[in-house]
């Protein structure tokens, strides 16, 4: 059983083919970051239009890398929310002139389920589990139960974690996407140099505010200067930024008894994240799992792998599947 998935949801354009739910015959992932640069951030309008451009050449591409022809596919898996709506609307266009010229179903795939149940690729952890689901676009923690079976228990109230290192790393013209120049620049830098603040940890709840950790990076800066501290300054805001995301997460794990947390979406490559993570969640013997980096940011074979499921539970889509902008799982 084939699955081609399709993710367009923000500035990548992916497609995957996934055989049996295992078998990842391809992951191509056609990137905009060099259009987006200019801007220091996604421009939704520039995303869209791309998207119209690649998507007929990378599903071409895709079945040339898998060495299958289109009649292989069994059924379609395509991102229909949330994420940046223009960019939703040609991947799930194009899902369904597929799902009717081959006669095959479509599944709408919800991005944040497919980010927390990337981890599947790869590893075959165990429902329940505490994801972590942290991008450009999203931070939140869900409890998972089963595909499709989840409770919200905290988010962002204003930015997500990456649009954060985004925002900042556009302020200091370090460059975009921010997240990994800032964790290159931090490598050399003290995490202790300047303490910054950790928004909302001492509330009693699992939400995040990054937007006043980002103001505060910028006041010190418009404050103090950054003579040489560059890599320190940064390094202290990426250790504040990843010190409430671990301890939020674990909190949440340790007050549900779960012993189990998936680590997801375009910041979980982050290796400080990771380290801090592996360090604190020991000693209370929990297992955090770290998708690849490939599979952390934005790519179609984690949609596939949802599809895949959602298909052998008979669980498929209406054509006439809407987009949507917010969370919302099946
Ligand atoms: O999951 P993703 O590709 O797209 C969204 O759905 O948003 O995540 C992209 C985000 C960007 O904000 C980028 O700066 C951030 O992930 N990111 C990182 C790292 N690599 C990517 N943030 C921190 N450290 C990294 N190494
Ligand atoms: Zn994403």
């Amino acid at each position: 059983m084939v699955i081609l998935g399709i993710d367009t949801s923000c500035d990548d354009t992916s497609f995957a083919l996934l055989r049996n739910g295992k078998e990842l015959l391809a992951n191509l992932v056609s990137s905009q970051i060099d259009l987006h640069k200019a801007f220091g951030g996604v421009v939704p309008e520039i995303a869209s239009r791309k998207h119209i451009e690649l998507i007929d050449g990378l599903y071409e591409e895709a079945l040339h890398h898998a060495g299958l022809s289109e009649k292989s596919i069994d059924a379609i898996g395509v991102t229909a929310g949330p994420g940046l709506i223009g960019s939703v609307i040609i991947g799930l266009c194009f899902a369904k002139g597929l799902s009717m010229s081959l006669n095959i179903p479509i599944i709408g795939v919800n991005h944040i389920e497919a980010h927390a149940m990337s981890i599947l690729l790869e590893n075959d952890v165990e429902f329940p589990f505490i994801a972590l689901v942290v991008s450009g676009g999203h931070t939140i923690i869900l409890r998972f139960d089963d595909f499709g079976v989840y409770k919200v228990l905290g988010s962002t109230r204003d930015d997500a974690a990456g649009e954060a290192f985004d925002k900042i790393a556009k302020f200091l013209d370090l460059g975009y996407p921010g997240g990994r120049i800032i964790e290159e620049l931090s490598r050399q830098g003290k995490r202790d140099f300047v303490a910054f603040p950790r928004p909302m940890s001492a509330d009693d709840n699992y939400d995040f505010s990054f937007s006043g950790l980002k103001t505060s990076m910028i006041n010190y800066i418009k404050k103090n200067g950054v003579n040489n501290n560059i890599n320190n300054i940064l390094s202290s805001f990426q250790e504040a930024a990843c010190d409430v995301l671990v301890n939020k997460t674990l909190n949440a794990a340790r007050d549900v008894e779960i012993s189990r947390v998936v680590v997801g979406g375009g910041v979980a490559s982050n290796g400080r994240l990771r380290e801090l993570f592996h360090e604190r969640s020991a000693r209370d013997g929990i297992d955090v799992f770290f998708s690849s980096p490939i599979f952390c940011t934005d790519n179609a074979a984690m949609v596939a792998k949802v599809a895949h499921h959602y298909f052998i539970k008979g669980k498929i889509s209406h054509i006439d599947i809407a987009v949507y902008s917010r969370m919302k799982i099946h």
